[in-house]
């Protein structure tokens, strides 16, 4: 339990590449957040980022859990590694912000958000993205008629090949690209198509020897007819779109999922007769994420949970059910 005054003390649980990057520098941005403490599995590693970030250091994650120091954790470790230190986070009576994807099945991840909700804590993932005002500008053109009725979406979330054993394509420690990268084209179409999209088809392409998927891509229709197209993987240059054609225009956002704090998105509007773009105002995705996971934990303490927290544990669940049908139903082609 946290004083409701007193910042949010959270530590960080691994070294993490993409805590360092932006999580951790953003959580600065953030009033009523402390960065209290990074736990690294080596005291150097440890040392150094603390020093960097200033704040404490700890060896060993389960140190970190038992520190009575420590309200919420923030999980940035290999996709493998989330459930089983969710749980002890959870279990520890500490909040949990975990990096995407939550965990690797869709029933763990069930199973730890009843864990949370039994035990009045938040558990979000970091899908940063969603809480970038881009995503919150599109719907409302698409509601202004800008391109029609929907008719297709087309995402793509792909990164050049990442280097020779690299913690996210390493076999039994990463998740590998339908994990890694294909939850954001899977997560912008839940968004903008609806949680009742469902999957027609898929390819994922597999590296020879251990079977990691490289890339993959997915066909998806609603109820409605209206298909998604979703692309991903570390074989390509970056790619990070989102497009929607709809019966009169179509709308393009070309920095859809990672955009830098300073990124001026430029949404682009296309109809026959007509080329528009509008250019939105910078968002620090990060920053807003941990923002409302401070605020959750706050309205979860006062017993007031924000309602926005279900819907994202909705639509973080109806995603690892995506997963699972994609897994199930996909034709692997060994490249
Ligand atoms: N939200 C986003 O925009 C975003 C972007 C990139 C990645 N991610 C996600 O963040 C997570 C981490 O990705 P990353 O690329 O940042 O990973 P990374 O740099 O390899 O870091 C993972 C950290 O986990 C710890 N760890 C524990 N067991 C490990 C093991 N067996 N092998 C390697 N590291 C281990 C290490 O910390 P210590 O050695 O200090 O203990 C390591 O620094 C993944 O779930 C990924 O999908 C999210």
């Amino acid at each position: 339990m946290t004083g409701h005054d007193a910042p949010l003390r959270l530590g960080v649980l691994g070294c993490a590449d993409i805590a360092r990057r932006r999580t951790v520098p953003a959580v600065a941005e953030v009033d009523g957040v402390k960065l209290a403490a990074v736990a690294s599995r080596d005291a150097a590693r440890a040392a150094a980022t603390a020093a960097e970030f200033g704040c404490a250091a700890i060896v060993g994650y389960d140190t970190m859990l038992a520190s009575p120091s420590i309200d919420a954790v923030y999980i940035p470790l290999p996709a493998t590694a989330h459930a089983a230190w969710i749980e002890q986070a959870l279990t520890a009576g500490k909040h949990v912000l975990a990096e995407k994807p939550l965990t690797t099945e869709r029933e763990t991840s069930v199973r730890l958000m009843a864990l949370a909700r039994e035990r009045g804590l938040v558990l979000l993932e970091n899908m940063t993205f969603l809480h970038h005002a881009q995503h919150t500008t599109v719907p409302g053109l698409l509601a202004d008629g800008k391109i029609g009725q929907p008719r297709d979406l087309t995402s793509v979330f792909t990164v050049p090949p990442l280097p020779e054993g690299h913690s996210q394509s390493t076999p039994g420690v990463g998740g590998g690209a339908l994990l890694e990268q294909g939850v954001y084209p899977i997560r912008a179409a839940v968004r903008y198509l609806g949680e009742d999209l469902r999957v027609l088809g898929a390819a994922l392409h597999v590296r020879g020897g251990d079977g990691m998927v490289v890339s993959g891509r997915v066909l998806g229709t609603t109820p409605q007819g209206v298909t998604a197209d979703l692309r991903f993987g570390v074989r390509h240059s970056y790619r990070s779109s989102c497009a929607i054609a709809g019966s009169t225009g179509r709308l393009v956002l070309e920095h859809a999922f990672t955009p830098p704090a300073s990124h001026r998105p430029v949404v682009r509007i296309e109809r026959q007769d007509h080329r528009e773009e509008v250019t939105l105002r910078a968002d620090h995705q990060f920053a807003n994420l941990i923002t409302f996971f401070a605020a959750a934990v706050r309205g979860i303490e006062r017993g007031e949970p924000d309602p926005l927290l279900q819907r994202l544990a909705e639509g973080s669940l109806r995603q690892a059910e995506l997963i699972a049908e994609i897994e199930e139903g996909a034709r692997r082609i060994t490249v």
